[in-house]
């Protein structure tokens, strides 16, 4: 076995996610987990930047403070566990995403968290730039993780489909016979709107369990007049970000309703995540759907799920024997060893890429 470390930080900006993951062959082992939020003025800042108002010394300040904060993340999940930094191959960090733009002319994934940082503070060999590889070869760069669910989630005998549910919804579809293929991508908003909504009007940063959505009624009007986004009809490949789907988006709709009591906002964003996940999910007789994310915390928006699902079962990826939040720093851990043994960890059916590549940048130790 193995020992890696994983860093990720995904679009709803809540904070760090780190593990630390052995490998062999088709099984892992976690052994040590630990989340660092972002302190409240990093995050706005991150937040702001990620809605265009950031000059290039902007930028670079928050790349150098967020690489910081990436290392220390790092360094404590080690000093948690006791380990001996030379037991650890590699770091693979995802990064924060402040701009995700994957299609024209000039497509571009922006991630800050200066790896140098990393790999200098840490003194462990760290990987980071995932994402430009893959649209270099002409793919959407997004989503990465489907290689890692196949790897590790796939069945022979049922049809498997990952949700994450983090700030964007994405699903894998893992067919459980290898003739068919796997099929990825971004289904739209799931926390991003909710997150962004909550914070709006009521000063928290989510809606715990959903309670304040529950107080919501669903407006058929807004729910119909927010699934007429093109993105929701247009084909795979695709990913999207917060660049698109943000407060704006959310006050832009809104605005065209009249008077709409902001609870029942609430409840009709969670609704549309609900009805952009499983109207877009491939359906078959044998399937299951594993949930993974911050939103599987979301009691209300799981049980909305179960039941648009029906009779399909909803279950989370620990019935696949990983905890829901640590699906994606492990996915990064993952894409790091297949970086440093060489091999590829697109895929290319999902993103879209000319074909499989070696992702990533390698900051030596
Ligand atoms: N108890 C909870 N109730 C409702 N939502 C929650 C809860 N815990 C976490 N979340 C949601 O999960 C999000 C973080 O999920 P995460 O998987 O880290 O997303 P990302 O990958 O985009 O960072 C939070 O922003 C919040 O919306
Ligand atoms: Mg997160």
């Amino acid at each position: 076995m193995d020992t890696w470390i994983g860093l990720m930080s995904g679009t709803s900006m809540d904070g760090i996610d780190a593990v630390l993951v052995s490998f062999q062959d088709n099984t892992l082992c976690i052994h040590e987990t630990f989340s660092k939020p972002y302190p409240e003025e990093l995050r706005q800042r991150l937040l702001l930047a990620s809605q265009n108002h950031a000059t290039p010394d902007e930028v670079g300040e928050l790349d150098t403070l967020t690489g910081v904060l990436f290392a220390e993340t790092a360094e404590q999940l080690i000093y948690n566990c006791s380990l001996d930094h030379s037991s650890i191959r590699a770091i693979g960090s995802h990064g924060q995403t402040l701009r995700h733009q994957p299609s024209g002319p000039s497509h571009f994934s922006l991630q800050v968290g200066n790896p140098s940082i990393i790999a200098e503070k840490t003194g462990i060999t760290t990987i980071g730039d995932f994402r430009s590889r893959d649209m270099a070869a002409g793919g959407q760069g997004a989503p990465l993780v489907p290689a890692f669910h196949k790897h590790f989630f796939g069945s022979g005998s049922e049809d498997r489909c990952i949700l994450n549910l983090g700030g964007i919804a994405n699903i894998t579809w893992i067919p459980s016979s290898s003739g068919r293929p796997v099929t990825g991508f971004d289904t739209g908003p799931a926390n991003a709107l909710i997150d962004a909504w909550c914070h709006d009007q009521t000063g928290r940063l989510y809606d715990e369990d959903g309670r304040w959505a529950q107080e919501g009624i669903v407006q058929q009007a807004l729910l119909t007049d927010m699934l007429s986004d093109a993105y929701f009809e247009r084909p795979a490949p695709k990913s999207t970000g917060k660049e698109k789907f943000n407060l704006d988006w959310i006050k832009t709709v809104v605005k065209r309703h009249g008077e709409i009591r902001p609870e029942d906002v609430q409840r009709t964003l969670l609704q549309l995540t609900v009805i952009t996940a499983v109207r877009q999910m491939p359906q078959s007789p044998a399937m299951a759907v594993y949930a993974c994310g911050g939103g599987t915390r979301n009691r209300l928006l799981m049980k909305e799920l179960a039941l648009a699902l029906s009779p399909v079962r909803l279950l989370d990826t620990a019935e696949l024997g990983l905890d829901p939040q640590w699906v994606e720093p492990t996915a990064f851990a993952w894409l790091a060893r297949q970086t440093m043994e060489g091999k590829p960890g697109n895929l290319p059916e999902v993103t879209g890429a000319k074909g499989p590549r070696i992702l990533g940048a390698i900051y030596p130790a």
